[in-house]
């Protein structure tokens, strides 16, 4: 059961936002619920922290310390049964998705939940038809698509400008995994984080091919482990530490994703995924080739979009196009061109999608359905490691 959104100081009505898992995400949504009143402070409700749960010793309290929650708690439970929560983070390991965001979703609450969204297609499915039954609102983390200068990119693709897209590079290398002392935490295992890169940065990769290019039709995928044993962990840590000296165990699933995928629309696009890259930090990015023109951007330079527009076909130049007011909800961030932008104004936007959503009770940004799409195409890659071929993405 939950109780109404009730009114604030501010005249905006409150809700009641709840945070399942305080870790590196958990705190990310946390501080963006709490940034929504600088930069969207025309929404319709004001989050109002009321509960941060995580079963590891002091974390939820301490969060509740720094952030404000009314309450903490070592039971996710507490929260999906607490009348005052209309919304709810879920930002645990991967395996808990789909058990809690099921819950939450039959308890009525708003789900904002981290990509990938469980373990497979399967587990997103669940949530989705959760969230369907009960009425509520879905919101996915695909945060890279909330970048003004993607957001530009998407403008331009469908204005026609570039001609046809004909293939695309998407790239999302990482060398967070590429210490061979880094710690076995839960992403280096099948039954806590399912696949490896898959789930964790090629989801994010497939989910900007579809934003900016359409359906996948089928993929055909080749992976590898190139660690195959970590140390494990001597406490809670995250997936950037190291266990120097720690006990040694299998790396359970995929380092490197290689990728093939044949669009809807007969685009091609090929798409690597690497947490192991030696100097590659947040190599996250793309390249769009059309008939007349392309595109490029990289995350590590988010306000920037490469683009090429004309009818000279060869030696046609490049310009760098910086994210100003009018590309997505940059506006609500700075007032002119060339003024950076932080990861944590990805989720910034992205919570003010979720909360304008749960008022006007339709979808703005990334939802589930983009999570389960997302999802199969991961399954079919994974399917195609071990056909050795082609495989179409179920939809
Ligand atoms: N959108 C993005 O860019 C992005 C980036 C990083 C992680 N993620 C996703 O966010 C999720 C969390 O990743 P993270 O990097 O924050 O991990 P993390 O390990 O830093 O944090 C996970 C937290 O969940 C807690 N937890 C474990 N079991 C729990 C339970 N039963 N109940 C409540 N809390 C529990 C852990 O104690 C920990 O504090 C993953 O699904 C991951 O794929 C998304």
């Amino acid at each position: 059961m939950t109780t109404p959104a009730t009114g604030s100081p501010s005249g905006q009505r409150s809700l009641g936002v709840g945070v399942v898992g305080i870790g590196w995400m958990g705190h990310a949504h946390t501080r963006a619920h709490v940034r929504l009143p600088h930069h969207f402070p025309d929404l319709p409700t004001r989050s109002r922290l009321v509960a941060v749960a995580d079963p590891e010793p002091g974390r939820a309290r301490a969060a509740a310390r720094q952030y404000g929650f009314a309450r903490a708690t070592q039971r996710w439970q507490d929260l999906t049964e607490a009348p005052e929560i209309q919304a709810v983070s879920i930002t645990t390991p991967n395996y808990l998705h789909r058990e809690i965001g099921v819950a939450a979703a039959g308890a009525g609450k708003h789900l904002w939940i981290e990509k990938p969204v469980g373990l497979l297609a399967q587990d997103a499915r669940q949530v989705g038809a959760a969230a369907a039954r009960a009425g509520v609102q879905c919101a996915v983390g695909f945060n890279y698509r909330n970048a003004p200068a993607v957001a530009a990119a998407r403008d331009l693709l469908e204005g026609g400008q570039l001609g046809t897209v004909t293939h695309a590079r998407v790239r999302l290398l990482s060398d967070y995994a590429a210490h061979p002392q880094g710690a076995l935490s839960w992403r280096f295992e099948r039954e806590r984080g399912g696949s490896g890169v898959l789930g964790d940065l090629a989801s994010h990769g497939v989910d900007l091919a579809r934003y900016l290019l359409g359906d996948i039709d089928a993929v055909v995928a080749d992976t590898a482990v190139f660690i195959p044993r970590r140390p494990q962990p001597t406490g809670a840590g995250s997936h950037f530490e190291l266990a120097v000296g720690g006990e040694p165990g299998p790396v359970q699933n995929e380092d490197y994703l290689g990728c093939l995928l044949r669009l809807a629309s007969g685009a091609r696009v090929t798409l690597e995924a690497s947490r192991v890259s030696v100097a590659e930090q947040c190599a996250y990015g793309f390249e769009v080739h059309a008939t007349k023109g392309a595109l490029f951007w990289d995350f590590r330079r988010m306000g920037e979009l490469g683009v090429s527009v004309g009818d000279q076909y060869q030696n046609q130049s490049v310009s760098t196009v910086f994210a100003r007011p009018g590309h997505g909800e940059f506006a609500a961030f700075a007032p002119g061109a060339g003024i950076a932008l932080s990861y944590d104004d990805l989720k910034v936007i992205e919570a003010a999608r979720f909360v304008r959503s749960i008022a006007d009770a339709r979808p703005y940004g990334a939802t589930i359905d983009d999570a389960v799409n997302s999802a199969l195409a991961l399954d079919a890659m994974a399917e195609s490691v071990r056909t050795g071929g082609w495989v179409e993405v179920a939809r």
